[in-house]
């Protein structure tokens, strides 16, 4: 039997599916996946929850699945949430050194970062994560910890994540509704970052896309440092939907057709090919063109990535992704997904595998676990810092799991 104080679970109430993912820090310290539940979501919206009794269920059944996998109680989860009001963005704090020696103390540098992650938020907003980024002592920048350094001015740049607090309580009281524990909450496109991307390839540079069934969540890292996050309320099923108003046929037929003969590119090859689907509910037999099929689905495809690369356009960092782009979430499996987004991003793509975790592989390998194992990952972080006794300001301290030593 496992001690409970080793598992770590992560729980994604996805807009496709609810996952739970079971994983255990062995004695050497290494993370290991033990266990996963999958159910269908039936009560979500844009990832976010619209039908609260139906999403209670749907995660039961996911949570049991992977307690009887992992031979296992779950008690708590590390719970990812999205939603089109979560937002983030870099902020800078500041914070005069007034000893009279001028060395910078722990007490200085939770302050500065106290004072960084006091924006003038709407009341209504809450702070997901403050994620250091570095410090500048007197000017000095890149600065990693100036504990311990002379100055009379210490300055943190931060990523904050934040969003609507009703929003995300909403998630939270579902899964407590279970008798279940919240252990932390996590901005998905963070958590998918954690479970794909390498040292190497946060310090080289890269860019996350989580493409899911109702939203997209993307992360950027740079220098070995989280720079910029967002959420794109679109997803698979607005791919799903716009084939079921294209070629006029009911949305469970597009879904199929979308998974069936889907791609992300409309080749000259398949120009005026067509293939014939059966009757279905009374309506007679229909004739689909091919490069009609896959032009509604590479438009919004490639609109969902020009909105992503707009938007880290304008934050300049296309040039620092040297390590390229990384795609996750059901969409990772749309065929011919990769070419559209190098052509968009005009940088070298690739399909995103969890990284520094072993176990079950069927899971390991489907793109659609990337936040859940991603979640497992945080947790497994969030708790060694707690062993190693790293408690105070735990927020400040736990945030900067996802740089460059993760
Ligand atoms: N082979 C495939 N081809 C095309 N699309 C696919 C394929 N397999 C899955 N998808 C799509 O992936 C989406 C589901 O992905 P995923 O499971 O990552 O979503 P989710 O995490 O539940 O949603 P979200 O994160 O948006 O709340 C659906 O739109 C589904 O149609
Ligand atoms: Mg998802």
């Amino acid at each position: 039997m496992f001690d409970p104080g080793s598992l770590i679970v992560g729980l994604e109430i996805g807009t496709s599916k609810v996952c739970a993912v079971v994983g255990e820090v062995n004695s050497t310290g290494a993370l290991n996946l033990i266990g996963v539940g999958q159910a269908r979501s039936r009560g979500v919206r844009k990832g976010e929850i619209a039908d609260a009794p139906l999403v209670e269920e749907d995660v039961r059944n996911a949570i049991v699945e992977a307690e009887q996998m992992a031979d296992v109680e779950i008690r708590s989860v590390y719970l990812g949430v999205t939603g089109s009001h979560i937002r983030g963005f870099n902020n800078r704090g500041v914070h005069p050194v007034v000893s009279a020696d001028r060395e910078i103390t722990e007490e200085d540098v939770q302050d500065v970062i106290k004072n960084a992650k006091a924006i003038n938020l709407p009341a209504q907003n809450h702070v997901l994560h403050a994620i250091r980024q570095h410090f500048t002592v007197d000017g000095q920048d890149g600065i990693v910890n100036p504990t311990g350094m002379l100055g009379a001015r210490v300055e943190v740049d931060v990523h904050v994540v934040h969003g609507n607090f009703n929003r995300l309580q909403n998630p939270i009281r579902t899964v407590k509704g279970l008798q279940l524990e919240v252990e932390a909450i996590v901005f998905n496109g963070l958590a998918s970052s954690l479970a794909l991307l390498t040292t190497e390839q946060k310090e080289m540079g890269a860019l996350v896309i989580d493409i899911g069934g109702g939203t997209t969540n993307f992360a950027v890292y740079a220098d070995g440092i989280i720079k910029h996050t967002g959420v794109l309320a679109v997803g698979g099923d607005h791919v799903s939907n716009d084939l079921a108003y294209g070629l006029k046929v009911p949305l469970g037929r597009a879904e199929q057709l979308k998974i069936e003969r889907g791609s992300a590119t409309a080749d000259d090859n398949i120009k005026g090919q067509s293939f014939s689907i059966s009757s279905e509910l009374g309506l007679p037999e229909k004739s689909i063109n091919l490069e009609h099929l896959r032009r509604i689905m590479t438009l919004r495809l490639e609109e969902i990535f020009q909105l992503i690369e707009q938007d880290i356009a304008q934050s300049g960092l296309l040039d620092y992704l040297r390590a390229g782009v990384f795609i996750c979430g059901g969409g990772a499996r749309i065929p011919d997904i990769l070419k559209l987004a190098e052509r968009v991003f005009q940088l070298p793509a690739s399909l995103g595998k969890a990284n520094s975790i072993s176990g079950i592989k069927s899971a390991l390998d489907q793109p659609e676990f990337a936040t859940a194992i991603g979640l497992v990952k945080f947790g497994s972080f969030q708790q060694k810092k707690r062993r190693t006794g790293i408690t105070e300001g735990i927020r400040q301290t736990f945030t900067d799991i996802f740089n460059r030593k993760s």
